[in-house]
C-alpha cells in the first residue's frame, strides 16, 4: 500500500473529476494521502477531504508564494484549524521560494512568515512540510533554529551534504516525479546516500507528473512510480520500498492502523 505524503487535490485542475478520482485510490493501492495547504482556503479544502475520505489527512500552511498582507490573520486562522481538527497531522506547506521571489524586502518577510509557522509547530508539537526553492542555506539556518522540530522536505533538491544535516535533525526526504527524470543526477544521488527509513514519497499532484507521464496532470495513481524509481536506485525490491516508504510517513504524521 502506498503513500502519496503530499499532493494538492484543492488545485481547481481537480474540480471535474475529484470526486471519482478520489475515490478510487483505495483499489488502486493508494492506501494513504496526504493534502497540504498553501493559504487559508486551501488548508480548508484539505480539512474538508480528510474529512470526507478516511484515507485523508491534511496540513495547513502558509506557502512562501502565498503571503499576503493579512498572513497573521491567516496564521490564527490555521492555528484554530489544526488545533481542532483531529486530521490535520503537520503545519505546511512553508518555507522559502527564492525561485519565484527575488525582492529582498519580500525574501526577508518570508523568513519571518516561516520562522512563526516553525513557532506553531514547536508549540502544537506537529511536524513540518518545508518548501525550499533555490533556498538551500536559508532554509536550513531556520531549520537549525528550532531543534524541537522534525518534518520533511518535500522535493528535495538541495546538496548530499545538506541532506545529510537534515537527517541527523531528524528530518525525512521526499522525492516526486523528478527523480524518473533523465537529468536528475543530484536526486539520484542524494537517494543513494539517505536510509531507506527516512525517504518518503510523492507526486506533489497535481504538478511533477513522473516519467511516462510527464506534462500531463499528475495524480496519486502515478505516486508507485516514485517507489520504483527509488527502488531501482538503491537495487531494493520495490515492495520493501513501498512497504517502509509508508511506513515513514505514518510514524512522521503519527497515523495508526
Ligand atoms: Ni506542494
Amino acid at each position: 500500500m502506498l503513500f502519496d505524503t503530499h499532493a494538492h487535490y484543492d488545485d481547481a485542475r481537480f474540480d471535474d473529476d475529484r470526486d471519482a478520482l478520489l475515490s478510487a485510490m483505495p483499489e488502486n493501492n493508494v492506501g494513504l494521502i496526504l493534502n497540504p495547504g498553501c493559504d487559508v482556503p486551501s488548508s480548508r479544502k484539505a480539512v474538508s477531504y480528510a474529512q470526507k475520505y478516511p484515507f485523508m489527512y491534511a496540513a495547513v500552511g502558509i506557502h512562501p508564494e502565498n503571503i499576503g498582507a493579512d498572513w497573521e490573520q491567516a496564521l490564527s486562522l490555521l492555528r484554530d484549524l489544526a488545533q481542532n481538527e483531529p486530521k490535520v497531522r503537520a503545519i505546511g506547506e512553508i518555507g522559502l521560494d527564492y525561485y519565484w521571489e527575488k525582492d529582498e524586502r519580500a525574501r526577508a518577510r518570508q523568513q519571518v512568515v516561516f520562522r512563526r509557522q516553525m513557532e506553531l509547530a514547536e508549540t502544537l508539537h506537529l511536524p513540518v512540510i518545508v518548501h525550499d526553492r533555490d533556498a538551500h542555506s536559508d532554509c536550513l539556518a531556520i531549520t537549525r533554529q528550532f531543534p524541537a522540530v522534525t518534518g520533511v522536505y518535500h522535493c528535495y533538491a538541495g546538496s548530499v551534504e545538506m541532506a545529510r544535516e537534515l537527517l541527523q535533525l531528524g528530518y525525512y526526504l521526499s522525492f516526486t516525479g523528478v527523480i524518473t527524470f533523465k537529468n536528475a543526477r543530484k536526486a539520484v544521488e542524494v537517494v543513494r546516500a539517505t536510509p531507506l527509513d527516512r525517504l518518503m514519497i510523492e507526486t506533489d499532484a497535481p504538478y511533477m507528473a513522473p516519467e511516462p507521464f510527464r506534462g500531463r496532470r499528475n495524480s496519486s495513481l502515478y505516486v508507485h512510480r516514485m517507489a520504483e524509481a527509488i527502488a531501482q536506485i538503491k537495487g531494493l525490491p520495490v515492495e520493501e520500498v513501498e512497504r517502509v516508504t509508508t511506513e515513514n510517513g505514518k510514524r512522521l504524521f503519527r497515523i495508526e492502523s
